[in-house]
């Protein structure tokens, strides 16, 4: 197990930048997910990080030692790229040996770091079976138990979920979490599915174009999204966006467009001084917008255009003179359409951007 440290790092193909200097530091146990969309760059920095791919500039560091010009065989990691990724016309105690065998481990020292191994994944009492008698959840743990037997400095998983249906993904998620938890071994895990990273990864890194746009825990990175892209990719209805005009005196700050008003807490006018601009992206998530006044929030008259009815919540799609709103409520609420109402927004939970960079301010 290891610190891994990937600094500076540039991948080029030809004319295509694929990674445009990559920092970051991902801490000894810790599991990281890489997160972005197609073609941001996910699969090649894993492929970096495991030596499968050369870099064109920059440095990868196992702990204190830089790999970064050793092939992947003298990196000592392991790698899981699918979830079935288990041979399937043998055992499961020979699925796991195979790696020590080619390794021309001692009989004995092979015995002992596959039963160890299978006690840390729960599967002993599966040690007989071909992979075809287990559940995907079992095979999962094999695939596992085969990728560590060798006590890798890191655990490698590029979208090892992808190929399987909705539900059995998302009881994959938490098991392969918990088998994190459990072994302990540092890992870098690629997806593009939101929810999969929001629900696995200690810290998040969000990645787009080759570049890590943020790095931190799911809540910080919802909560405190950095830019419009990352608060706009996170979270599920997207974040609603409103340009509005600053009018800022004397130590106060108003936004306004039409039929909303918000006078900003002392935070956000400390921000909007600094950034000192007369145009605004003001973020809100759809929750964040209720249907009853409650403290501290601002309302706007709409009427409802649309609505989903998911059962557990409601997204209502509520037309303003400013833009039209998207609002998650829960529960299994009815509206008729058109049906005219008041939406609050809870301004605490706001998020200020600047229009020209994109960048947040507050
Ligand atoms: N072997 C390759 N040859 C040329 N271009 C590549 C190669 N691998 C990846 N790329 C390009 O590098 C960029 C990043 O790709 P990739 O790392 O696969 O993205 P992701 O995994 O995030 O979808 C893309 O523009 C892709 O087309
Ligand atoms: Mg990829």
């Amino acid at each position: 197990m290891s610190e891994v440290t990937v600094k500076e790092v540039k991948k080029y193909f030809n004319q295509v930048k694929a990674l445009d200097g990559v920092d970051m530091k991902i801490q000894d146990g810790e599991f990281v997910v890489l997160l972005g969309p197609s073609g941001c760059g996910k699969t090649t920095l894993l492929r970096c990080i495991s030596g499968l791919e050369t870099v064109t500039s920059g440095e990868i560091r196992f702990d204190q030692k830089n790999v970064t010009h050793l092939p992947p065989k003298d990196r000592n990691l392991a790698m899981v790229f699918q979830s079935y990724a288990v041979w399937p016309h043998m055992k499961v105690k020979e699925n796991i040996k195979y790696p020590m065998r080619i390794k021309k481990f001692s009989k004995e020292e092979i015995d002992k770091r596959a039963k160890e191994t299978a006690e840390l994944l729960n599967i002993t009492e599966l040690m007989d079976r071909y992979p075809a008698q287990l559940s995907g959840g079992q095979r999962q743990r094999v695939a596992v138990a085969r990728a560590i037997v060798l006590e890798p400095a890191a655990l490698l998983m590029d979208e090892p979920l992808s190929n399987l249906d909705a539900l059995l993904r998302v009881t994959m998620r938490s098991e392969l979490k918990k088998l994190q938890q459990r072994i302990q071994t540092t890992t870098v895990y690629v997806t593009h599915d939101q929810v999969e990273a929001m629900t696995m990864g200690d810290r998040i890194a969000v990645m787009r174009d080759g570049k890590i746009l943020q790095f931190g825990k799911a809540e910080e990175i919802y909560q405190r999204p950095k830019n419009v892209f990352i608060a706009g990719f996170i979270g599920s209805p997207q974040m609603n966006f409103l340009e509005m005009t600053v009018k800022r005196e004397e130590g106060r700050a108003e936004l306004v467009s039409k039929g909303l008003s918000i006078l900003c807490e002392e935070d956000k006018v400390k921000g909007l001084e600094k950034a000192n601009l007369d145009k605004v992206i003001l973020g809100i998530r759809p929750e964040n917008i209720l249907l009853s006044p409650e403290n501290g929030c601002v309302p706007i008259k709409g009427s409802v255009y649309f609505t989903e009815r998911l059962g557990g919540e409601t997204i209502v799609h509520v037309s303003t003179e400013s833009k039209r709103f998207v609002v998650k409520v829960s529960g299994d609420a009815l509206f008729n359409e058109n049906e005219t109402l008041r939406i609050y927004l809870n301004v605490k939970k706001t998020r200020l951007f600047d229009p020209e960079t994109e960048e947040a301010i507050g």
